[in-house]
């Protein structure tokens, strides 16, 4: 699969643009702050709906306009798709599939997949549990686009189950409050099962490509190695510093998760009442990347979380492209090359020259291999020229 145009309305600085894409692989050069990773944001976009820099959307309008429009031509074997999304202020949000509105903005997900590299990644190895669960829950949703769905579900059962534990907490009337909260852990548990069950799940396909990526990329004999650690296998619910082994998950089993949701949930009620807030779930989890004997976080070099990050992004590229009916995932090197020694520079390129479409972000042209030879394109203040 690859892009053959975007256009853009009102989309971070750019007030109307319209770019033709090549297989094979693109080059958008020029000065910092001009829209380069804002073009690249807005094809990403349509993997899993949300932006890889921020969570909310607002930031995605141009400053002062009410709506944004991307639209997308794929290309895929012979077939062509127009994926168009607005973005409005008030948060109607509205999509388009080859000029039809669906009936629900995440029915747009499921035709574009893409692989995104830039030098935001490091928090992935190197930042907070939030980082990297939304590293991981990023390409579920790429994978099974249903899980966006589960995703929200969640997200309102945990505000109203923690708005409910609030209030009991403070009226202290326990009886009632009681009952409704039994019937929001079920929710709790059914929806949050699922997600803890896909992410193990996608930890462990991940697994090996890492280990091979890493190896090829920091020719070291330290081998990464990933777990989900859960809050409801008795991780500590402030995160702090945990043996190794505390709390990881190895299974996919939905019922078997859902026993020891259950089970966590009831012993830590007390507590739940005490703070006013859901301490089990999914949103407590973590995943843990490991390199060697250490965790990354806190031990690992820079150079060996840039190492790490990277094999991260190949390694889900991989994955999607064995599992994907759409070809190749789209590519995108945001802002890398600059970053990297000669030496991972070139064996970047080897790694990636083979996708379908690769889209390069750079200030300095000179930073790219040459192996990347590619169709150049040069970004300036919101405007795209062929060059
Ligand atoms: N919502 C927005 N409205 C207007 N300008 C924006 C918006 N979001 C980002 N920008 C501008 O976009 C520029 C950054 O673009 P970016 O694509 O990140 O640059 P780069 O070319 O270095 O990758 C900044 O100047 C920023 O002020
Ligand atoms: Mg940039």
């Amino acid at each position: 699969m690859y892009v053959k145009k975007v256009r853009l309305t009102n989309f971070r600085n750019y007030k109307w643009t319209e770019l033709e894409l090549f297989p094979g692989v693109n080059l958008l050069h020029g000065p910092n702050g001009q829209g380069k990773t804002n073009l690249v944001e807005a094809i990403n976009f349509f993997g899993s709906l949300s932006s890889h820099r921020v969570a909310g959307l607002t930031p995605l309008i141009k400053q002062g306009e009410e709506t944004a429009i991307i639209s997308l031509e794929l290309a895929h074997d012979e077939r062509e798709l127009l994926l168009e999304f607005e973005l409005n202020s008030d948060s109607t949000n509205r999509a388009r599939l080859n000029k039809s509105p669906v009936a629900k903005t995440k029915d747009i997900l499921g035709y574009l997949n893409s692989v995104i590299f830039a030098p935001e990644d490091l928090d992935i190895v190197k930042r907070d549990p939030t980082n990297r669960r939304a590293f991981i829950d990023q390409l579920i949703v790429q994978f099974t686009p249903r899980m966006l769905g589960v995703y929200s579900d969640f997200d309102r059962v945990l505000k109203q189950r923690n708005t409910l534990l609030k209030s009991a907490r403070a009226t202290g009337t326990k009886g009632n409050a009681l009952s409704t909260l039994s019937a929001w852990d079920e929710s709790l548990i059914s929806l949050g099962s699922e997600i803890i069950a896909a992410r193990v799940n996608i930890a462990q396909k991940l697994e090996p490509g890492l280990i091979a990526n890493y190896k090829a990329i920091a020719k070291s004999n330290n081998e990464p190695k990933m777990f989900i650690r859960s809050s409801i296998n008795g991780a500590s619910v402030n995160e702090g510093e945990e043996p190794e082994g505390k709390g990881y998950l190895e299974t996919t089993d939905r019922e078997q998760i859902a026993r020891l949701f259950r089970e966590t949930l009831e012993r830590t009620r007390p507590k739940e009442l005490e703070r006013g807030i859901t301490l089990v779930g999914p949103h407590r989890d973590d995943l843990v990347l490991i390199l060697g004997s250490l965790p990354a976080k806190g031990y690992a070099s820079h150079g060996e979380s840039w190492s790490y990050a990277l094999a991260l992004r190949l390694a889900s590229l991989e994955i999607l492209k064995a599992e994907s009916r759409l070809g190749d995932p789209i590519l995108i090197l945001d802002d890398v090359f600059a970053e990297l020694d000669s030496d991972r520079r070139a064996k970047l390129a080897e790694l990636v020259l083979g996708n379908e479409q690769v889209i390069i972000t750079a200030a300095v042209i000179e930073d790219v291999p040459e192996a990347l030879s590619a169709k150049r394109f040069s970004v300036v203040a919101g405007e795209i020229t062929n060059g």
